[in-house]
């Protein structure tokens, strides 16, 4: 009987304990929320009356609930000089509204599983430390209609998602480190400056900040993948990386400028020669022994001979291949031969060349020019050669 009373009153206790826990024990909105608390810095101890034997945190300091169902519907917290880090357990709160924190001292990153609060309203993260980028599933709150994330130390590109957004009215993303192309898509497209000051390596339209030259290459380079979170790519770099293919460009435009340039230059004096060099075959054709001969008198004939050099070195073959093709061999042919066959003519125009060789080595001797004639041009007008020889020597 002296032993059964402690035992008797202990099992009460017990079973009390229990009874009460099952049925007074926090929400779990109030165990995250908790969770929240013990990731801030709450230097003014705003949050003292946020108690683990509470069962509800709809009392609790910036703390609102769904009357129905004592769900949390908000927080707010602004102006309390909080410090410490957002808590992932956020996402536990899946009715929340409105996350109010402005103008505290939170550094860290913007969890990603705020995303799971699908039914976020307001979202006021402005005047803090906050780090690292948007998270890029920003896209699915879908009843989001303010987004005020200014005056932190946000980075990296701006989630396209958030276009989908189509009940976002405001949006304020100013005065961070935001960079790349601002995504021109769905209501993204409907803010202007106002929302965007103060990130120095923004571009699109909404800056009134062309991304792209007009020659398409980019001002500002856009991150590999404007969706991630993550800024791989440090900023000079990025300012080195414009200035090098700037430079690469305008020096390509000079090189193509100075080609084409000289390839007119080229054209116009192969144009010159080719017409020197018909002229002379003209008289060459017509008087060729005296020409030749001439040549060898040297002295006399040094204008000749340097002419000739000349035209040596334009290509023979490719110049006659261009008259036959033209079927300009007329302009070479006396007008006498009325009836001179293309290849005869070819065949002269042949020996010519090689009398007109740079090398003077290389060109053929008057015995060899006589047996060439003899050899190849054995048709019309061969005698004319004959004559005119005979007419000049
Ligand atoms: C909380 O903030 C105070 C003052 O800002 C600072 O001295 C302290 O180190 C912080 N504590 C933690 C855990 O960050
Ligand atoms: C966003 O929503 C889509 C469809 O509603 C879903 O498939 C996707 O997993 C969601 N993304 C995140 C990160 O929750
Ligand atoms: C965004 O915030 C900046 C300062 O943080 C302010 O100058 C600007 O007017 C705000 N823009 C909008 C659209 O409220």
């Amino acid at each position: 009987m002296k032993l059964g009373f402690p035992v008797w009153a202990f099992s009460a206790i017990l079973a009390a304990a229990l009874l009460s826990c099952a049925v007074l024990a926090l929400t779990p909105d109030g165990v995250a929320l908790l969770e929240l608390k013990s990731t801030l810095n709450d230097t003014k101890n705003a949050l003292s009356n946020w108690q683990f034997l509470d069962d509800s945190p709809c009392k609790w300091t910036g703390i609102s609930c769904h009357p129905e169902d004592q769900t949390v519907l908000s927080i707010s917290l602004p102006y309390m000089q909080l410090g410490g880090i957002i808590s992932p357990s956020i996402g536990k709160l899946s009715r929340l509204q409105r996350l109010a924190l402005h103008q505290n001292s939170l550094h860290g990153v913007i969890p990603n599983e705020i995303t799971k609060c699908t039914e976020l309203r307001a979202l006021y993260l402005r005047g803090n430390y906050l780090q690292g980028g948007i998270p890029s599933a920003i896209g699915n709150l879908s009843h989001l209609t303010v987004m005020d994330l200014s005056s932190n130390s946000l980075k990296g590109a701006i989630p396209s998602s958030i276009g989908r957004l189509t009940r976002l009215s405001h949006l304020n993303l100013s005065t961070n480190f935001f960079s790349g192309e601002i995504p021109d898509v769905g209501v993204l497209s409907t803010f202007g400056l106002s929302s965007f000051v103060g990130n120095f390596d923004l571009c699109g339209q909404q800056v009134q900040k062309p991304c792209r030259t007009s020659m398409g290459f980019p001002v500002v380079l856009p991150h590999a993948s404007s969706d991630e979170a993550a800024v791989p790519a440090k900023r000079s770099s990025h300012y080195l990386k414009g200035a090098v293919i700037g430079a690469m460009t305008a020096m390509g435009l000079a090189l193509f400028i100075l080609l084409g340039f000289l390839w007119i230059c080229l054209v116009v004096k192969k144009e010159r020669a080719a017409k020197r060099y018909t002229e002379v075959k003209k008289q060459a054709n017509s008087e060729p022994i005296k020409k030749l001969d001439r040549s060898r008198e040297g002295s006399a004939d040094q204008v000749l001979e340097r002419e000739l050099e000349i035209l040596g070195s334009i290509k023979h073959i490719n110049l006659m291949n261009t008259l036959l093709q033209e079927n300009r061999l007329e302009d070479i042919v006396d007008e006498r031969c009325t009836d001179a066959d293309p290849e005869t003519v070819e065949a002269v125009l042949d020996i010519a060349a090689k009398c007109t060789d740079a090398n003077p080595d290389e060109r053929p001797s008057m015995n060899q020019v006589l047996q060439l004639l003899e050899q190849e041009v054995i048709s019309p007008c061969a005698s004319d050669f004959y004559e005119s020889h005979s007419d000049y020597s």
